[in-house]
């Protein structure tokens, strides 16, 4: 059974974009908003159409390292619909397809990786936000969630390694904080924050899995209801955070 989630958006229905919607969490953010009765449409953003979209999404041709592919992909998506009013960001990469993993120390360092990380962890969700945002123009309250991850706060790491991912996502943090207030100037209704999912079980978390406890290991359902619950619990104050997936702040 779904369980009701209140987006707090609107009181009519509205329109969601999913960046990276043929990722483990991006797709089952795909699904769980096609569930909820206020969602008319939602734009699933991917390289690939995922297989058995529900009927009210609609697939989005999409590379977040192509400025090309995103500017057509916000184009497609404006002649479509004058109602977007939530866009998620879900693309990412800790490892890559040629192996290079996340560096434990400092000789693991490899320019082609780092450079590799950022442009898909950092650089992709800018060129997305500079397309997409002119997709809300004109709404009242819009929603910009950016998924980021834990290990990118500065504060919290005490454990050291992963200098890519973890510098690719306090880079994201930044950019993403910079964005709300930019945003913010020209809605003051408009919140854009970020969102540590936790560990969930995807493509991107499974060489690491067996250090996790069955009980922190999420499903990507259970990702999905906890983001979008959080997002439904986003107010103006929450402009520019850092929140886990069970809405406690996170220090940058
Ligand atoms: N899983 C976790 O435990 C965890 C923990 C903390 C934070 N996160 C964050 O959550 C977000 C989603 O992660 P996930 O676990 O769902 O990962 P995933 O299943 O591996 O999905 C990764 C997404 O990134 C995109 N992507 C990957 N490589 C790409 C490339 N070379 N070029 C263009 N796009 C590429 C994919 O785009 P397509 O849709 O086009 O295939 C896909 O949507 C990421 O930002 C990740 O850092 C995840």
């Amino acid at each position: 059974m779904v369980k009701k989630f209140e987006l707090n958006i609107s009181k009519g229905s509205i329109d969601a974009i999913v960046i990276g919607g043929n990722g483990g969490i991006g797709n089952a953010l795909v699904k769980k908003l096609s569930q909820l009765q206020e969602i008319n449409s939602v734009y699933c953003c991917s390289r690939k159409e995922p297989n058995g979209l529900p009927s009210k999404a609609n697939w989005i041709p999409f590379d977040i390292t192509s400025e090309d592919s995103i500017i057509a992909a916000s184009q497609n998506i404006m002649r479509q619909s004058q109602n977007v009013r939530l866009i998620i960001i879900a693309s990412g990469i800790l490892y890559d397809k040629d192996a290079n993993m996340p560096e434990k120390s400092l000789k693991d360092i490899n320019a082609d990786y780092f450079f590799e990380v950022f442009k898909i962890n950092t650089l992709g969700p800018i060129l997305t936000a500079k397309h997409f945002t002119s997709i809300f123009e004109k709404q009242d309250k819009t929603i910009m969630c950016i998924l980021s991850a834990r290990v990118g706060s500065i504060e919290d790491n005490n454990l050291g390694g992963w200098y890519s991912y973890r510098s690719s996502k306090s880079a994201v943090n930044m950019m993403a904080k910079t964005l709300s207030i930019e945003m913010k100037r020209k809605n003051k209704d408009s919140i854009t924050a970020l969102i540590h999912p936790g560990t969930v079980d995807t493509g991107l978390s499974k060489p690491f899995q067996s250090s996790v406890a069955k009980d922190k290991l999420f499903t990507t359902e259970k990702a999905a209801e906890s983001i979008l619950s959080v997002i439904g619990g986003w107010n103006n104050e929450s402009n520019g955070g850092f929140f886990a997936w069970d809405g406690q702040i996170i220090p940058f």
